[in-house]
């Protein structure tokens, strides 16, 4: 037997290329890595395992219906909005290199050391995206995204700008628990084998189409959008154009990942900047799409490129293949 010879499989065929073990021969590329980047996101994985099972047993364990708070959005929160976000607080909290843990639920971020105490990074997150839709059975999700805190003093030291992201993806709890991450060197998807517990690597490097004639946006809004984006719904509707809309990103923006088109969410009379949040919902969606060869704007300018202010401040979107956007671009 050569030496490599028992590493080709004989017998069995079981996908074994684990989340954990792509990360670990992600760290060996990604050079002075420290190993504790893969404690992040196998906090993450975990937390996903768990927010997965509770919202597949939500009517189950009557966990369904509104929390009785409201978020700094003025957004009515869902109880699994509330039990999402004490999930991923726990399974990351206890993170030693997790600096500041930023919440869409969360007025203020949590702080939980100083670098000098070795908190090294930023994890900004929508710990239950599209949960209005959670009730029904539609695809939720995660979204997540992750800063190095190098500098400034922590309290703000997460407000860069999308282009420092180190690492970015979502988990989509739709009809399998589908985990997409990139750390900059391409689009891998996983998806949660529950037989064995393990999410496994089904895609890498994901190519999205260049072109694919699919629009995501909520029509109902369509009479407060500005002009341009008027214009290109009804070059949409002349020239063949399907529309679906979901009304959860991370549902939407997978199936234009896979399939291609291009999400919208525009000004609108009652979100004049835009209704989504730049920090953990626009800036890991737009790298996700940028990695896999499509753009992401808000309005002409570059989502990853926006110097944010405010945590929680919003953003529109117009996101997806390099080809669509430009098409909406065109009339804007
Ligand atoms: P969240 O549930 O985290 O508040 O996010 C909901 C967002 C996003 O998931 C979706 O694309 C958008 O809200 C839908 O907004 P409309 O219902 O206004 O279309
Ligand atoms: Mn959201
Ligand atoms: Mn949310």
């Amino acid at each position: 037997m050569t030496e490599t010879e028992h590493l080709q499989p004989r017998f069995t065929t079981d996908n074994l290329l684990s989340l954990q073990t792509h990360i670990l021969a992600e760290e060996k590329a990604h050079p002075g890595a420290t190993g504790d980047f893969s404690w992040l996101l196998s906090a993450i994985s975990l937390a996903a395992k768990t927010i997965a099972n509770k919202v597949r047993r939500a009517r189950i364990e009557n966990v369904l219906g509104d929390h009785g708070d409201r978020n700094i959005h003025g957004e009515a929160q869902q109880k699994l909005d509330v039990i999402s976000n004490e999930i991923i607080l726990r399974c990351l909290g206890d993170r030693a290199n997790v600096a500041v843990l930023a919440s869409e639920e969360d007025d203020a971020p949590v702080v939980l050391r100083s670098r000098g105490a070795g908190g090294r990074y930023a994890v900004l997150f929508d710990p239950l995206d599209g949960s209005s839709n959670v009730d029904y059975s539609v695809g939720v999700g995660t979204i997540f995204s992750i800063l190095q805190v190098d500098s400034g003093p922590v309290q703000s030291s997460y407000l860069q700008p999308g282009v420092r992201q180190k690492a970015a993806g979502y988990i989509l709890y739709g009809s399998s628990v589908v985990f997409v991450l990139t750390t900059g060197n391409g689009v891998n998807m996983f998806v949660l084998d529950q037989s064995i517990g393990a999410f496994v690597r089904v895609a890498s490097k994901i190519r999205m189409p260049e072109r694919s004639k699919i629009y995501s946006v909520n029509e109902a809004y369509r009479d407060s959008f500005p002009k341009g984006y008027r214009d290109y719904l009804d070059f949409a509707h002349a020239n063949g154009y399907s529309s679906r809309y979901i009304g959860s990103m991370v549902a939407d923006v997978h199936r234009t990942l896979l399939k291609g088109g291009v999400f919208l969410y525009p000004p609108t009379g009652t979100h004049a900047g835009g209704k989504l949040r730049l920090m953990y919902e626009a800036n890991p969606m737009a790298w996700i799409m940028e990695q896999a060869g499509g753009r992401a704007c808000a309005g002409r300018d570059r989502i990853l490129d926006i110097a944010p202010t405010d945590l929680h401040e919003r953003t529109s979107v117009v996101m997806g293949s390099a080809g669509e956007v430009d098409e909406v671009l065109r009339h804007l």
